[in-house]
């Protein structure tokens, strides 16, 4: 029989995979390394991957100008906004894909939106059937956040955490990672006070008080930054019993020491065991 294998969740942020503050802008350079470092380190450790990555400056600029919230009504003015958000986000996520095709990458893009509804601002009907059969192929998964269809009448824009929360009802990660610009949650946002602390783990004990920590992204951003960050991640460890981590995906080598545990690496681990 073979040995159950450990699977994780990575996700690449918006604010690393592209210049948050420029529309339409990837950091392919940046992306590249990445992407090599994430396939490098889950290969050596044996686990199967699903990827996500964030929108940046694809989806959510436009988002924003249609009035476009994480959550809302679809109506004659927002309805072909709604859909070109998320061309946008399917963009990034075609830019992504060959650039992991280049790298040897089998992933394989699958869109939440073919998977999944929300209702009342959360995912509640869908499956991951998917991206499992996809893992089982040999693939690795390609996520992203996504414009997702509501009933009702509604619709909801979902960060990729938020999905990855969704597919932890399916899939039993062993690790659950989301790489950004920064080491993790701050007493403070850092791109707004260069002082801020970094706050290690976030546990039982702070959660309510680093809660009132995160905020937004200083960009355009309709799903809420770090605070739904933290929301998320929280709620997966909570779910599948295991710690979650924000990294720093900027510096390199972080990755492959977080995903290898071949050296420390300073950041937040979320942990609702604790
Ligand atoms: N207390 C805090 N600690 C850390 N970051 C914070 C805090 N409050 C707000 N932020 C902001 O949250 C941002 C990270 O969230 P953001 O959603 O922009 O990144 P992302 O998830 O990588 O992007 P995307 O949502 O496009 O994938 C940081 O860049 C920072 O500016
Ligand atoms: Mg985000």
């Amino acid at each position: 029989m073979e040995m159950e294998r450990n699977t994780f969740l990575i996700k690449i942020g918006g604010s690393i995979a592209t210049d948050k503050g420029k529309p339409r802008t990837a950091n392919t350079g940046l992306l590249k390394s990445l992407l090599s470092e994430i396939h490098t380190a889950t290969r050596e450790t044996g686990a199967r991957l699903v990827l996500g990555h964030g929108g940046g400056s694809y989806p959510h600029a436009t988002a924003v100008k249609y009035g476009l919230k994480a959550s809302g009504s679809i109506t004659d003015a927002n309805r072909l906004g709604f859909l070109m958000t998320q061309l946008d986000a399917r963009e990034l996520n075609t830019i992504i894909a060959n650039i992991a095709v280049e790298l040897d990458m089998p992933v394989f893009p699958i869109s939440p939106s073919s998977f999944c509804v929300v209702e009342n601002g959360a995912i509640k009907v869908g499956t991951a059937t998917p991206i499992t059969a996809a893992l089982e192929n040999g693939y690795i998964p390609l996520v992203y956040g996504d414009c997702i269809q509501g009933l009702g009448g509604r619709y909801g824009i979902c960060s990729t955490e938020s999905i990855f929360e969704f597919l932890c009802g399916y899939i039993r990660p062993n690790t659950v990672i989301s790489i950004g610009d920064i080491a993790g949650v701050y007493d403070e946002d850092p791109h707004k006070r260069h002082d801020a602390k970094l706050i290690r783990t976030v546990s039982r004990s702070n959660i309510d008080k680093v809660l009132a920590y995160a905020g937004g992204s200083m960009h355009a951003d309709v799903t809420g930054g770090m605070a739904d960050k933290l929301v998320q991640l929280w709620k997966i460890s909570a779910k599948i019993g295991k710690e979650c981590h924000i990294v720093d995906g900027t510096v390199p080598g972080n990755v492959y020491n977080l995903v290898t545990g071949a050296q420390d690496v300073p950041h937040t681990t979320i942990d609702a065991m604790v």
